[in-house]
């Protein structure tokens, strides 16, 4: 029987990248290393890394038209990311993120516009057929009605047996107090660096420590710490760590998070132990660090 699809909700933006050596100073003149368009957008990246590792994935967000529309649609594409739950906002201007990329820092910056693209409602997602998939994330963004999405997903599985179920994970990636709500929701919640910081965590493991109790019983909770790997609490209360996989020079970290996100991700989905999926995913994220966007990460 063909593997069920993974599906990413959240967004797809167009990222313009400059690659430079050094951060450069405010009010000079450089040359930068490179420059390149690239489909961003965590959700659109982690399906980028979901199928270059062979999984069947399925991107589902809000499309404005345009010429970065035209061009995300063809790298959509050419990554053979099932597209049929992209929701049209005609009126909408597509949103670009312009980004600098350090090599020797292994920092990116990234300046956002998204003028008035709306997110995908509680009301789109109703057309998803959840029969189709085996795993479904959410990029946090609208909150609100990404509970109701989830609830949604909760009420089928309880009418499926078990092996018919649905999985469920949400990533709370910015420091914004709308999102925290989705703690309590999803079978994995991923939480950032940031978030962490925001909650007054120092590291990874005070971080999933201390959000153990916001999410729900038997959720398993991850945090990223770039350089310094992930760690993790399963539903047993188990704390597992992994070491960052660091590439012999970082070339690149732009969406090393979402690489990490969907490589976790699909190791659980296919039935690895939590350590191995944790693993996995700095296993991945470090490879990325190592290359120009995602083609070479396997
Ligand atoms: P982002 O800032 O893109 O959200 P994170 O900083 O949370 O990403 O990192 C995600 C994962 O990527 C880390 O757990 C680690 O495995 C890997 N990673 C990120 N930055 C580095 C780095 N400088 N060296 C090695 N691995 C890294
Ligand atoms: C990387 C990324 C970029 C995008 C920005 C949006 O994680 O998804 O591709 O510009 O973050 O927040």
């Amino acid at each position: 029987m063909e593997e069920k699809r993974i599906l990413c909700i959240g967004l797809v933006c167009l990222d313009i990248i400059s690659m430079v050596d050094t951060y450069p100073l405010e009010d000079t003149d450089t040359r930068c290393l490179s420059q390149r368009w690239q489909r961003g957008g965590n959700a659109s990246n982690s399906c980028t890394v979901l199928s270059l590792l062979g999984a069947p994935c399925a991107f589902m967000g809000s499309l404005a038209p345009g010429h970065a529309a035209d061009f995300v649609l063809a790298d959509l594409r050419r990554y053979a990311v099932e597209l049929t739950h992209l929701v049209p906002h005609p009126e909408s201007s597509f949103p670009t993120s312009i980004v600098i990329s350090s090599a020797s820092r292994g920092t990116r910056t990234i300046l956002h516009t998204n003028r008035n693209l709306p997110d995908v409602t509680a009301q789109d997602f109703e057309q998803v057929d959840l029969t189709q998939y085996k795993w479904i994330h959410w990029e946090g963004r609208n909150a609100a009605e990404q509970v109701k999405m989830i609830q949604r997903v909760e009420e089928y599985n309880r009418t499926c047996p078990a092996h018919q179920r649905v999985s469920t994970s949400v990533e709370v990636e910015k420091p914004r107090k709308e999102l925290y709500q989705l703690f309590g929701y999803g079978d994995v919640v991923f939480v950032s660096k940031d978030v962490a910081k925001d909650f007054g965590f120092h590291s990874a493991p005070e971080a999933v420590k201390g959000l153990r109790t916001r999410v729900r019983p038997g959720a398993t909770v991850i945090c990223a710490w770039a350089e310094a790997g992930a760690d993790a609490l399963g539903p047993d209360g188990e704390l597992v760590h992994s070491d960052a996989f660091p590439p012999e020079t970082i070339v690149d970290t732009l969406g090393a998070g979402d690489t990490f996100n969907a490589a976790v991700l699909l190791a659980l989905s296919r039935g690895q132990r939590l350590q191995e999926a944790l693993a996995f995913g700095c296993q991945v994220a470090g490879r990325k660090c190592g290359v120009h966007g995602y083609d070479g990460i396997v």
